[in-house]
């Protein structure tokens, strides 16, 4: 079963971005740094027509600091764009955001040309603590503009600086099986939309082939050659003691604990895809939502061809 999730707010955030940008110099996008391709919005890009973009790894405290470059170099190579790693609980996260979009656009950031940013970010990603770290010392509120939405938040982060805060959230339609799981296992996604023993079994079968040294250490238990994502789940529940009555494993249980300590780091710093990895799910997801398409397409043919509303098209090949 594929995660599929799109909260209902969705469309006043999409409304509000579309207005909004076309007074933006520079959007933040705040990414997850243990997960970057997933927890970035396709649809952004479409959004917001082009504009510099600053992506910002944030959670880097949780990602695996061998692979956060590969993904900034990533994102610096893409035409008009930056990207910096974060920890949005940080003290003084102000300076470097300011810094890469004067960098971004360095005709803007005077009192007579401002620097309009645009902050946004899929839910749980750290928009919130980005914002009061900022606001805390250096910014002030100046409270909601008025015309756009009430939700619609405008911060000062410097003279001639001003970032704006995206209403509700961002969510895409999930086309790659593997993101969902993924943000799922981060935490992005409503406990009532997924699984959490197929969540931790995903998990599992990533890390066996990736980061096998951490959960052995974290475990205790023995990764013979070829153990499958089941046989790990159940030996980990057999050394944490979640069993039911015969010996039987508590399976729930030990997935809880597999995603709760990936979560916290305590399984240590993990990043679960890389640029390359990414790009080739990415790739296999967009092939299927086209074969989806084609056969959606073609039961509309055929629903208009019954009710003779079109003539039956020639046959193919
Ligand atoms: P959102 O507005 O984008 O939805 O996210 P929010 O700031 O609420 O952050 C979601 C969770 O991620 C919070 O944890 C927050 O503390 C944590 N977080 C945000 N940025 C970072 C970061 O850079 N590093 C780490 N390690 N954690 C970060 P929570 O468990 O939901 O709440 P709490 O721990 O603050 O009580």
């Amino acid at each position: 079963m594929a995660i599929q999730w799109f909260p209902g707010h969705m469309h006043l955030t999409k409304k509000a971005i579309s207005e909004r940008i076309k007074e933006i110099d520079v959007v933040i996008e705040l990414l997850d740094a243990r997960l970057p391709g997933s927890s970035a919005n396709p649809m952004l890009a479409e959004l917001t027509g082009g504009k510099p973009a600053l992506k910002v790894l944030n959670k880097q405290d949780l990602a695996d600091p061998t692979r956060t470059p590969a993904w900034l170099d990533y994102y610096n190579s893409q035409p008009a764009t930056r990207a910096i790693e974060l920890d949005a609980s940080a003290t003084t996260p102000a300076r470097r955001l300011i810094d890469a979009c004067h960098a971004l656009a360095p005709t803007r950031g005077s009192m007579v040309k401002p620097m309009r940013v645009l902050i946004c970010g899929i839910p749980n990603v750290g928009k919130s603590t980005l914002i009061n770290t900022l606001t805390g010392k250096r910014a002030a509120k100046t409270g909601d503009e008025a015309g756009i939405t009430k939700l619609e938040q405008r911060i000062v982060l410097a003279d001639g600086f001003y970032l704006w805060d995206t209403p509700g959230m961002l969510w895409p339609r999930i086309i790659v099986a593997k993101s969902g799981y993924n943000l799922a296992a981060s935490g992005a996604i409503g406990r009532n939309a997924f699984n959490e023993e197929e969540v931790a079994l995903e998990l599992l079968d990533y890390l066996i082939s990736h980061y096998p040294a951490a959960l052995q250490t974290r475990y205790k238990v023995e990764l013979a050659p070829g153990i499958t994502d089941e046989q790990a789940l159940e030996a980990i529940g057999r050394k944490r003691g979640a069993v039911l009555g015969k010996g039987r494993i508590n399976l729930q249980k030990a997935a809880e604990i597999v995603i709760h300590e990936f979560r916290a780091a305590t399984l240590g710093r993990i990043t679960l895809e890389t640029p390359e990895e990414f790009a080739h799910w990415l790739a296999a997801g967009q092939l299927l939502d086209a074969e989806r398409q084609v056969k959606k397409d073609r039961i509309e043919t055929d629903r208009l061809v019954r009710f003779k509303k079109i003539p039956r098209p020639p046959r193919e090949g």
